[in-house]
C-alpha cells in the first residue's frame, strides 16, 4: 500500500485514525500552499481591478475554474459556477432554475437516499410552485434498481435530483439510466456529486448530466468553495440566484442589466484563495489517478468488512459487498447507541460520524433512527482500520453486555 499520509500535515502530525471522510475529508500541504501562495503573492478582488496584481488574481480564479472544466469534462469554462459548497449548488438550481419553470402539473422526482441537502431545497420548489414530489425507493440493501428508476420516471418529470452515491450506503446509483429516461420526456437531471468527486472519474458529457453538484471541501480542497456545473442553455435561461456585485453588465436606478456566464451567478467578492486550493487538490487527486485511489480505498474497506463480520453483534447498513461502498461503511451494534459507538472510539482517538447523516428519511425506510459511519480514503492505512475494528471488538463489553 502506497503511504500518503506523509502528504497530509494533520495526519502526519497527529495519532488520529480519520475515518470520517464523508463528512470532510484531510488537505495535503500542496493545497495549504496554494491558498496561502494566493494570499501572499497574487491577493487582490478577482474580476475587478486593472492593476497586475488584480489581473493576477482573476487569473488564478480563472484557472482555477478551467481546471475544474477539465476534470469534469465540461464544454465550457463558462458552465462552472463556484459556490460556496454542495448545499449552496443545489440551492442555486433549485431557486433559479425550480421556482422559474416549474409549475403544477410538473414532477419533480428525488430518491429516498438523498441528502437533506439534495430534498429540502425541491420540498420549497414543490411547495411553492405546486409541482408534485415524488421518491424513487431503494431496496433493503439500498440499492436504487434501474426498475425503480423507469417506474418513478413519468412525461411529468421535470426535474430528477439524484445523489451518485448515498452518503450512508456508499453504492453508486443508476444516474446514466436516469437521464436516459428524464431525457426522453424532455426533463433534467440534476446529480448531487458530494461523496462521488473524491472517488470516481466524472464526465458531464458522456452521462449527459444537466446539473452536477460537489464540494471542494470533500475533495481535499479547502473549505468554502464549491461548485455548480450546469449546461450553458439550461443556465443562459436561469434568472440569478444572488445578486449585488460583479454580476451585472449595468445597473440604473431601477433596474439591471446581469453580467454573462458564469458571472452572473457569482454575486460579491469570490472566494479565491479557495479556488487556487481547489485546483491543487484536483491536480493531486488527476496525479494519482482514480485507479489507484479506488484501489486502494476498496482493499481498506474490504478488510474492515472482513473484520467487522467477525462480531456477530455489528451489522452493516447496505449490501454485502466492500467493492460497492466506496468506502462508506455504516452500521450499528447490537445494544449500543451510535453515539456511544462514536465516543468509545474517540477515547482511542479513532474519528467516525454518528447520528441520522442528513438523510432522515433514508434512516426511517430502513428502519433505524441512527446509525454510526466509518468513511474511508485513499490516505488511510491498514492501521487505522486495525484499530478501528479492535476498538469496535471493546464497546460491547465496555457497555456492560460482558463480551
Ligand atoms: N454530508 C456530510 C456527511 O455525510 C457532512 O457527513
Amino acid at each position: 500500500m502506497t503511504d500518503y499520509k506523509k502528504d497530509f500535515p494533520l495526519l502526519k502530525n497527529s495519532s488520529i485514525a480519520y475515518l470520517d471522510n464523508a463528512a470532510t475529508t484531510q488537505r495535503p500541504a500542496l493545497v495549504l500552499e496554494a491558498e496561502r501562495k494566493f494570499y501572499e503573492e497574487n491577493n487582490a478582488n478577482p474580476l475587478r481591478g486593472i492593476y497586475d496584481l488584480a489581473v493576477a488574481a482573476t487569473e488564478e480564479y480563472e484557472n482555477a475554474r478551467e481546471c475544474v472544466r477539465k476534470f469534469i469534462n465540461a464544454k465550457d469554462a463558462a458552465e462552472i459556477i463556484f459556490t460556496r459548497n454542495t448545499t449552496e449548488s443545489i440551492n442555486l438550481a433549485a431557486y433559479s432554475y425550480g421556482l422559474e419553470f416549474l409549475g403544477p402539473e410538473d414532477e419533480i422526482l428525488v430518491t429516498v437516499e438523498e441528502h437533506h441537502s439534495n430534498l429540502l431545497p425541491w420540498q420549497m420548489v414543490s411547495k411553492r410552485t405546486g409541482a408534485k414530489l415524488k421518491f424513487i425507493e431503494c431496496d433493503e440493501k439500498g440499492e436504487i434498481s434501474v426498475q425503480a428508476v423507469l417506474a418513478a420516471v413519468t412525461e411529468h418529470t421535470k426535474l430528477a435530483a439524484m445523489t451518485w452515491i448515498s452518503n450512508v450506503i456508499g453504492r453508486r446509483n443508476p444516474v446514466a439510466e436516469l437521464v436516459s429516461a428524464v431525457h426522453k420526456n424532455g426533463g433534467v437531471v440534476l446529480v448531487d456529486a458530494a461523496q462521488s468527486a473524491l472517488h470516481m472519474q466524472i464526465d458531464v458529457e458522456k452521462t449527459d448530466i444537466d446539473f452536477l453538484a460537489f464540494s471542494g471541501h470533500k475533495l481535499l480542497a479547502p473549505m468554502g468553495i464549491g461548485v455548480l456545473y450546469g449546461k450553458k442553455k439550461l443556465l443562459s435561461d436561469m434568472p440569478p440566484f444572488l445578486t449585488g456585485g460583479e454580476m451585472i453588465a449595468s445597473v440604473s436606478r431601477e433596474s439591471a442589466v446581469y453580467a454573462s456566464l458564469p458571472h452572473k451567478f457569482e454575486a460579491g467578492t469570490v472566494n479565491a484563495g479557495g479556488a487556487a486550493g481547489l485546483r491543487a487538490a484536483i491536480e493531486y487527486v488527476k496525479n494519482i489517478g482514480f485507479e489507484k485511489i479506488g484501489k486502494q480505498e476498496c482493499e481498506l474497506t474490504k478488510l474492515a468488512f472482513s473484520e467487522m463480520t467477525k462480531n456477530p453483534y455489528i451489522h452493516i447498513i447496505g449490501g454485502e459487498n466492500p467493492d460497492e461502498h466506496c468506502g462508506i461503511i455504516s452500521f450499528t451494534i447490537d445494544g449500543v447507541h451510535p453515539h456511544d459507538i462514536a465516543s468509545i472510539l474517540n477515547e482511542d482517538n479513532v474519528a467516525i460520524r454518528a447520528g441520522h447523516h442528513c438523510a432522515q428519511p433514508l434512516l426511517a425506510y430502513l428502519g433505524v433512527m441512527s446509525a454510526a459511519r466509518a468513511s474511508i480514503a485513499f490516505y488511510n492505512t491498514e492501521e487505522d482500520v486495525y484499530r478501528f475494528t479492535q476498538s469496535l471488538n471493546k464497546i460491547r463489553r465496555l457497555m456492560g453486555y460482558g463480551e
